[in-house]
């Protein structure tokens, strides 16, 4: 089997035996990185660049880390020292590191479209890493896959991401791969942060925390991307927590088990309180973990299928 694209550039479209290819391939992954020597020579002589336009400490090291677990050549870019500064755009910078030979990049960018624009001008792979406010297939295929290492199962289960719906890339992601595998998908969050028309994508909608965590076998916190609201659409940080935060007591008054689960990177206190991000029912380490494996799955089948 092959995956349709040479790129990943969201999960919309993406068919579930695509998705359980990645995962079976992860699941090999998942074996090499508990080995004391956690490499294999899959992706030797392949050059993959990692352009970073965007803050990031577990995509970023995660991609890093899969790339040289699979004994890439690795390049990584950052803005802060490159030409970008100096007015370069991302399509003469994109092109000119291609021109030096590359396989695959990796990209992080503000704007929404920036993985396919680069995918319709460069030839290498490409792997949508979080663009603006659209997809973060990875962070998604890992969440879902962190969802079927816990459940043995995806389908039938009822998964809420509560939160910033809005702004959320890895919200978006995360409903077209759960909807694809079968699971009843929700979200949760004050009106404001919650798309219009969201339910026409098979989506239920709750505005209240107690009736999602009643209803849900999985939590799927997103935290307030303050950095992406361009106003107001809370009164306060304090009141946030005080309505939708995700606390001990909101837990342990369900009175049954219920899995949580977050991207990163955590507001500790303000969409999850410290003790349930750290308490027995968080999978939150168990996801970076698994994100390793996802990310060598997908940079090994996109670099070996051509
Ligand atoms: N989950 C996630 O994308 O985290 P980073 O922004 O640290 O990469």
């Amino acid at each position: 089997m092959k995956l349709k694209s040479r790129h990943l550039l969201g999960l919309k479209g993406m068919d579930r035996n695509e998705i359980e290819f990645i995962f079976d391939t992860a699941l090999n992954f998942r074996e090499v990185l508990e080995r004391p020597i956690k490499k294999v020579p899959t992706l030797q002589g392949k050059t993959i660049v990692n352009l970073f336009f965007e803050s990031s400490t577990r995509t970023r090291i995660s991609f890093e880390l899969a790339e040289r677990r699979l004994s890439a050549d690795v390049v990584n870019f950052s803005v802060s020292g490159s030409s970008v500064a100096k007015g370069e755009t991302l399509k003469d910078t994109a092109r000119n590191i291609e021109a030096m030979k590359i396989d695959m990049v990796v990209i992080r960018h503000s704007s929404p479209g920036a993985a396919m624009f680069l995918s319709r001008v460069l030839k290498s792979s490409i792997i949508n890493a979080g663009d603006g406010t659209h997809e973060h297939p990875t962070q998604a295929l890992l969440d879902m896959f962190t969802i079927k290492e816990k459940f043995g199962k995806i389908d039938g289960l009822k998964v809420c991401i509560v939160g910033d719906i809005l702004h959320s890339r890895v919200a978006l992601s995360n409903i077209f791969g759960l909807k694809t595998m079968g699971a009843n998908v929700a979200v949760c969050g004050p009106r404001t942060l919650i798309p219009r028309d969201l339910e026409k994508l098979g989506v239920k909608v709750y505005y209240d925390i107690n009736q999602a965590i009643r209803n849900s076998d999985v939590l799927n916190v997103l935290r307030i991307q303050l950095e992406r609201q361009d106003r107001v659409f809370f009164p306060s940080i304090r009141e946030y927590h005080l309505y939708f935060g995700i606390t001990k007591e909101r837990i342990e008054k369900n009175n049954r088990e219920i899995i949580i689960m977050h991207p990163g990177p955590i507001n500790r206190d303000v969409e999850i309180s410290a003790d349930v991000a750290d308490g027995s029912q968080s999978l939150i380490l168990q996801q970076v973990l698994n994100g390793v494996a996802v990310r060598m799955a997908v940079l090994y089948l996109l670099g070996t299928q051509n």
